[in-house]
């Protein structure tokens, strides 16, 4: 049957189910203004991303503590691939917000989830120590895992607060972790990443890319403590939200039949090593005063594509922000973004020679007046024969 409660999902409810108590009810309020960060991160994605650090989880402790078990395929790609890995413990938790909170959870339908439910579903962790194949098939499977949470090694508990990854037991379980990988709520990006670099976490974490041009991401990055990972395929990531998910979508960003939305602005951050993070990138353009024009209020070359950083100018230049996917620290150094090192135009141009709005780089036309560029980061190349 579809609820109404539960946003149209598809799902039957427990026997007792409709005891609500207070905090069942200020959880559905939380749930519903929370329905913004709700954005369910497709297995595929996390494969594809996942492949690129396999020996760096080998023996590590991994917390998910943005993930719904029952939602989250970081849960399930950790228990499914948990003696693929070597993982030494998996650790996720649920938060209270979260819209399915309130629904069933076939897959761990046992009964210390049972007694959760009788507790009016409160936010819980499950942690797991071990996994073992036991229809001898030869894989750790869904059915495997679902055996060994009904035993005592693998421990389903109630937490004491809501699971805000803010919290103090869920901040306990993050000092505890030593990799923690999820897709945090989109709108908590900067204080998630706050927090884990306050606890010095390795981390594997999804956000948007807009991210980058604030200052407190922005200098991690320049400082080599946040890189971007391998990214999604072509760049489009594609993100499943709750059923009846009532906001508005541009054009092209919502598929009715699949259910998905697609952003193409979204990506992985971390700071375990990413093999693509020591390629060179191959240099073949060369520089010219003509082809690569300085800006107005800022004194570098403007390059208006990755691929044509040339091979032989040694000052700084300006690159769009999509340069830190290919970002080697061996070849480039990073000085700094066009949003905290460029000149205000007023200083430099008479009023109506230039669009205004923000801190950017500005390129001038020829005719007296100037082009307003899109961000751009400041590199500069670290050796010559770097090319
Ligand atoms: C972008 S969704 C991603 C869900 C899941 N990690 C995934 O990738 O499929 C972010 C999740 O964080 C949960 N969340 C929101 N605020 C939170 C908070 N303060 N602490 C922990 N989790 C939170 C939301 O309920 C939501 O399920």
């Amino acid at each position: 049957m579809y609820c109404s409660t539960c946003f149209g999902t598809k799902h039957a409810h427990r026997a007792g189910a409709g005891r609500k108590s207070r905090m069942a009810t200020s959880t559905l309020t939380r749930a519903k203004k929370n329905r913004a960060d709700e954005f369910y991160t497709q297995m595929p994605d996390i494969e594809a991303e996942l492949r690129h650090y396999r020996s760096q989880f080998e023996g590590k402790s991994v917390l998910c503590n943005c993930d719904d078990p029952y939602e989250s395929n970081f849960f399930r790609y950790f228990a499914l691939n948990f003696n693929y890995l070597g993982l030494r413990k998996l650790v996720a938790t649920c938060y209270a917000g979260s819209s399915v909170m309130q629904t069933e959870l076939p897959l761990f339908d046992i009964p210390s989830v049972a007694e959760a439910d009788a507790a009016a579903r409160l936010p819980y962790k499950i942690e797991i120590s071990e996994v073992v194949d036991t229809n001898a098939d030869g894989a750790a499977d869904l059915v495997d895992v679902a055996h060994l949470l009904r035993s005592r090694k693998n421990v389903l508990t109630i937490l004491e607060g809501d699971g805000d990854f803010r919290s103090p037991e869920c901040v306990e379980l993050m000092k505890q972790a030593d990799i923690v990988v999820t897709n945090p709520p989109f709108s908590l990006f900067r204080e998630f990443m706050a927090q884990l670099m306050a606890l010095d976490k390795k981390f594997l974490i999804i956000g948007s890319k807009n991210a980058i041009t604030y200052l407190d991401i922005f200098s991690l990055i320049k400082e080599d403590k946040l890189w971007m990972g391998h990214g999604f395929p072509n760049g489009n990531a594609f993100f499943r939200v709750p059923d009846a998910y009532d906001r508005e979508w541009a054009a092209g960003v919502f598929d009715q039949t699949t259910g998905l939305v697609k952003f193409r602005n979204v990506s992985w951050f971390t700071n375990l090593d990413v093999s693509k993070r020591h390629e060179f990138l191959t240099l073949y353009r060369n520089y010219t005063p003509e082809e690569y024009p300085r800006y107005a209020n800022y004194d570098a070359i403007e390059v208006s594509k990755v691929s044509e950083i040339p091979c032989d100018y040694d000052g700084e230049m300006g690159v769009p922000i999509t340069f830190l996917d290919k970002y080697n620290p061996d070849q480039f150094e990073i000085i700094g973004s066009s949003r905290f090192l460029g000149r205000p135009m007023s200083e430099i141009a008479p009023k109506g020679t230039y669009v205004a709005g923000g801190i950017r780089f500005y390129l001038p036309k020829g005719d007296g007046t100037y082009r307003r560029l899109y961000d751009r980061i400041v590199i500069r190349r670290k050796k010559r024969s770097a090319k």
